[in-house]
């Protein structure tokens, strides 16, 4: 009897740590040089808490005015790895705007800090 609940406990025990998601992949953006002159044009943070099973995604949006040129652009993951994946989908290097695209691994969330980098 005694032996027979130690190997459930056990199993329990394997089971639970079986579950607990361990990502190790930071997924961290960063495009461009930051030269002389350019300064820190925006920062924003990105959050999301885990959904079970459900994939989250954000846009961020920046908009300079006619003569902003971006010159570098960063997305960075802030704490432990969650395996989510920023990217850009419109601007970015060169313009005067850029969209940046968060978007989660299922079921997790995402914690990102976004800098725009320019003149
Ligand atoms: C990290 O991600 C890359 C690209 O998705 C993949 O090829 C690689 O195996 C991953 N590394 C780990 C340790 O999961
Ligand atoms: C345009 O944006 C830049 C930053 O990109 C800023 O330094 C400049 O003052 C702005 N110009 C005007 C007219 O608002």
């Amino acid at each position: 009897m005694m032996k027979l609940l130690l190997v459930v406990c056990v199993a329990v025990v394997s089971l639970t740590s079986g579950a607990v998601v361990r990502p190790t992949n930071r997924s961290s953006l960063s495009v461009g040089y930051i030269t002389n002159g350019d300064r820190l044009l925006h920062r924003q943070y990105l959050n999301k808490q885990p959904v079970p099973n459900a994939v989250q995604y954000q846009d961020f949006i920046f908009r300079g005015n006619a003569t902003t040129r971006i010159a570098a652009l960063t997305a960075t993951e802030i704490g432990y790895s969650q395996n989510a994946y920023p990217w850009i989908t419109s601007g970015g290097v060169g313009y005067n705007y850029a969209t940046v695209r968060v978007q989660s691994a299922r079921g997790l969330g995402y914690y990102y800090v976004i800098d725009v980098w320019g003149r």
